[in-house]
């Protein structure tokens, strides 16, 4: 077993029309559960670092967790960063070993985004790492995207395969009315299928990734308000809407508010039943083994990655 790039991964995704998670992961007990989820399902896996698990974790305690999960598994991980915001934080991934980085340049104009892009890829190419890049803005919840707003902040498809053509990037991550975090609609959940459909259908070898991709499982949060939290009307992306966006080439779905809610979830609930209970791995054990059920349920029932390795 060994970390690998996506890139055949994404081949299969592709022309199968599933999808792979790409769950962010912070400690010990987050990457257990994915892990034994998905080698329970024989599943790909990425996993993905941000720069705020860097910060928290430190780079030297993620990187050998993935690797003692892999060596325990059998099973063969990505590695990727999670949105790098410069060239630097890329650089310092690939020289640590991650198969994978994004470079997140979706704040610059156009322009810049290629050029920050195609440097990040010049050098993760030359070290054997694969690239996913940003076009676009993900919306945010107070975001009242009417059509002009869609074709201002929403991935422009014309400019999407300019922008792969020039980069030489491996993936692109697209905005189509995702947004990251627990509240990502205030009413009907809407998702611009038929924007996705004309990025796939202009670039049709491109894998696409969908980032604010968690559904929010109801009964998680009704749990975290059940025991204490305050959560009311968070609301995420329907699974339907995401086996209908492996359909159209996205083969990159990234998790982590749901991963998030059910660790919190679980914690809240073995604090209320268990006032005297000191112990942490009392709860964070029932939190690694709620983070697995709910990421077997992802792979099994909504990617459809299962039985794909
Ligand atoms: O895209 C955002 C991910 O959920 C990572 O969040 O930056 O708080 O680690 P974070
Ligand atoms: P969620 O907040 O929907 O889990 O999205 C995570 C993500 O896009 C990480 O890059
Ligand atoms: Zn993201």
């Amino acid at each position: 077993m060994a970390l690998i790039t996506s890139k055949q991964m994404f081949e299969k995704a592709i022309s199968s029309n599933y999808a792979i998670g790409a769950f962010n992961v912070n400690n010990m007990e987050i990457i257990q559960g994915i892990v034994e989820a998905a080698k329970e399902e024989n599943s790909p896996l990425i996993l993905q670092v941000s720069a705020g698990a860097r910060k928290y974790a430190k780079p030297i305690y993620l990187v050998k967790l993935v690797e003692a999960a892999m060596d325990d598994s059998g099973l063969d991980i990505v590695l990727h960063l999670d949105h790098g915001e410069d060239f630097e934080i890329c650089k310092k991934c690939v020289d640590d070993g991650f198969t994978s980085v994004m470079i997140d340049g979706s704040k610059h104009s156009f322009n810049e985004n290629i050029e920050l892009t195609k440097r990040v890829v010049d050098y993760a190419h030359s070290k054997g790492v694969v690239v996913e890049a940003e076009l676009g803005k993900l919306a945010g919840v107070e975001d009242d995207v009417n059509v002009n707003a869609k074709d201002a902040t929403y991935t422009d498809p014309d400019q999407a395969a300019e922008f792969v053509e020039k980069t030489g990037v491996d993936s692109l991550a697209i905005a189509i009315g995702t947004s990251h975090g627990a509240y990502k609609f205030k009413g009907e959940p809407k998702l611009d299928f038929q924007r996705l459909k004309k990025i796939s259908e202009l670039m049709p070898d491109t894998p696409l990734v969908l980032h604010g991709a968690s559904t929010v499982l109801p009964q998680f949060v009704e749990m975290c308000n059940k025991y204490g939290g305050k959560i009311p009307g968070a609301q995420g992306v329907p699974e339907e809407m995401l086996r209908e966006a492996a359909k159209y080439n996205i083969c990159k779905i990234n998790i982590d508010t749901d991963l998030r809610l059910a660790m919190t979830a679980s914690i809240r609930n073995n604090f209320a039943e268990n006032p005297s209970e000191f112990d942490p791995r009392k709860y964070l054990g029932p939190a690694r083994s709620a983070i697995k059920e709910m990421v077997q349920h992802k792979i099994k029932t909504v990617l459809g990655s299962s039985h794909k390795r």
